[in-house]
């Protein structure tokens, strides 16, 4: 994979304009989990202490377009940014236009601008040209630093970088790097846990995976499916008994690509999908008919963890079972707690992402005892699914052509 990084390029009295993913959750005004400003800041300092001129780009949320709804306007997220910068940063309340390029024009040498949410413009998501070029006109570099949403062929995304000198930026190369480490070129044995509720929902991230990693350990309602097509009963549990043939067909590939697929053997049955419901624990095929798997069991458990044991990286996409609420997230909680060990005794490198993941791990305390946690949701999952993400695929087309 070949692109410019922005760290190579002299960007003294340049204005750089920088798509972040500042995408951050909030209730009302409140940022609750500032971690994509938090990691975006680190790399954008040195870029300020040489010179450079920010212009920050994002999307906020999904505003219907054309709709100037206030809820997702981002000047909300100035406090947070300057402070993670460590500067006071300048606001427009338009994203492009005469006044955008003016405010763009008066930065001095190591200032920052934020301009408005990007998604106030049909022309975003749309990839259109004529927004993209408007884009253009606020700098005279791009540098893409929003892995996160680098599987949107936006024009912030995609068509800005064929419209300037187009870079990766700093937490975009981490993010690549270290996904690349953990799936391209593993240190073996290499295993990946995938949990979350439908296989439907990940039969390319299982089909690619197969081919890559020596053993994928399946959880959560996914695991059961699995169960159901080799007969299992199901009782009440999640299950698609329409994916039967998808299932054989992972299986499949699994065979021939010599990757072994692990599966609970005792799973966690409850009376219902709440907090401590009454549960048993049984063969994984043996679930009661009055009864739903939420869970795997401890013997399982055990057994994923003597994987994790003998292997030297770990890839981790979904939950094992139902997190949220207690005691089911017993197997969830145990593999993080192995996979921290394992990292911290430099074993294996640990690398996981997704939405449910990170609550997960936030959940267990051990998000920061990862060698890298993504924050990414859609582009991670597009990433294990081994696609080309267009945003990617643009930084690279640029520097080709540069
Ligand atoms: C995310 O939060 O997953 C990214 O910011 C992308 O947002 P989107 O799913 O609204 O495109
Ligand atoms: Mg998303």
């Amino acid at each position: 994979m070949s692109m410019t990084r922005i760290t190579d390029m002299d960007v003294a009295g340049k204005r750089l304009v920088v798509r972040a993913d500042l995408n951050v959750p909030v209730e009302g005004a409140r940022i609750t989990d500032a971690t994509r400003i938090i990691r975006f800041a680190p790399g954008m300092r040195p870029l300020l202490e040489k010179g450079a001129r920010l212009v920050i780009v994002t999307h906020f949320g999904r505003p219907k377009a054309g709709v100037l709804d206030p809820a997702f306007s981002i000047e909300k997220l100035r406090p947070a940014l300057s402070e993670a910068l460590g500067r006071p940063i300048a606001f427009s309340e338009v994203t492009v236009g005469p006044e955008a390029v003016r405010a763009s024009e008066a930065l001095q040498d190591g200032e920052v601008l934020l301009v408005e949410n990007l998604r106030y413009d049909a022309g975003e998501t749309r990839n259109d040209p004529t927004f993209a070029a408007e884009l253009a006109k606020l700098g005279d570099i791009y540098v893409n630093d929003a892995f996160s949403v680098s599987h949107r062929a936006h024009a912030s995304t995609e068509a800005l970088a064929h419209l300037l000198p187009a870079a990766a930026g700093p937490l975009l190369m981490e993010e690549i790097e270290a996904l690349t480490s953990a799936l391209e070129t593993p240190k073996r044995p290499a295993v990946a846990i995938v949990g979350g509720a439908k296989v439907s929902s990940k039969i390319d991230v299982l089909r690619n995976l197969v081919a890559k990693v020596d053993a994928v350990i399946i959880g959560g309602g996914m695991a059961n499916t699995f169960l159901f097509a080799d007969g299992a009963p199901m009782g009440k549990s999640l299950h698609e008994a329409d994916q039967v043939q998808t299932v054989a067909a992972i299986r499949e590939a699994a065979a021939r690509r010599g990757c072994r697929l692990l599966l609970p053997t005792d799973v966690v049955c409850a009376t219902d999908f709440a907090a401590h419901a009454d549960n048993v624990t049984v063969a994984a095929d043996a679930c009661p008919e009055d009864r739903m798997i939420l869970d795997a069991g401890p013997e399982a458990t055990a057994g994923f963890e003597a994987e994790l044991e003998i292997c030297a990286t770990v890839l981790w996409n979904g939950p094992l079972g139902a997190f949220e609420i207690e005691p089911f997230d017993a197997a969830t909680m145990r593999l993080a707690r192995k996979a921290v060990e394992l990292t911290r005794a430099g074993q294996a490198v640990t690398v996981a992402g997704g939405g449910d993941t990170v609550a997960a791990l936030n959940k267990a305390g051990v998000t920061q005892d990862f060698t890298y946690v993504s924050t990414a949701g859609g582009a991670f999952l597009e990433w294990l699914e081994g696609k080309s993400l267009p945003g990617i695929a643009a930084l690279e087309a640029a520097a080709k052509a540069a």
